[in-house]
């Protein structure tokens, strides 16, 4: 079944908000980095690491299927926080937002009934499901722990344990 035009549309914008995505949180990286907090620094590359694997899996959609990748510019992400809970709570939100436009992109799989889009479609479906309860997860000790400078320390030194993104299977 040949892929329809407005789902391969969908995916490509998709593809490059994951790239989008990548690039916000290399910021927060850097960001991490300059505040001496090496941990969090080094949970944000290896979510960075696994926003452009996202991207690759759509990548490998359109390919299989026979659609033409286009690569669209990528917008300038943020440079600035006050704090890290400040930038854990805007990465929940903007997981929130990458898990409404997956689900708006099954929509259309669905209407225009392609399985394989759909099939392809549920590893995202679950991979959203973790990465806004790691996000949230996070907002909220760093929340809770409030001033605490040795709270955040701690934390900071459990955020360095995040393991390797998992590479894209070909
Ligand atoms: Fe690729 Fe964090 O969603």
């Amino acid at each position: 079944m040949e892929i329809n035009q407005e789902l391969v549309d969908a995916i490509n914008d998709q593809l490059n908000f994951e790239l989008y995505s990548g690039f916000i949180y290399l910021s927060m990286a850097t960001w991490f980095e300059e505040h001496y907090l090496s941990g969090f620094a080094h949970w944000m590359e290896v979510q960075y690491q696994e926003e452009f694997n996202h991207a690759m899996r759509f990548y490998r959609h359109l390919t299989e299927r026979g659609a033409r990748v286009i690569m669209k510019q990528i917008d300038a992400p943020k440079t600035e926080w006050n704090s890290a809970a400040e930038i854990f709570a805007e990465a929940y939100q903007h997981e929130k937002i990458v898990t409404e436009r997956i689900y708006k992109i099954g929509e259309l799989a669905q209407k225009a009934g392609d399985q394989s889009t759909q099939s392809m479609l549920i590893w995202f479906y679950n991979e959203q499901t973790e990465e806004e309860k790691n996000t949230m997860e996070l907002r909220d000790k760093l929340k809770m722990i409030g001033d605490s400078i040795a709270a955040l320390m701690q934390l900071d030194a459990m955020a360095r344990g995040r393991p390797p993104a998992e590479p894209v299977p070909s």
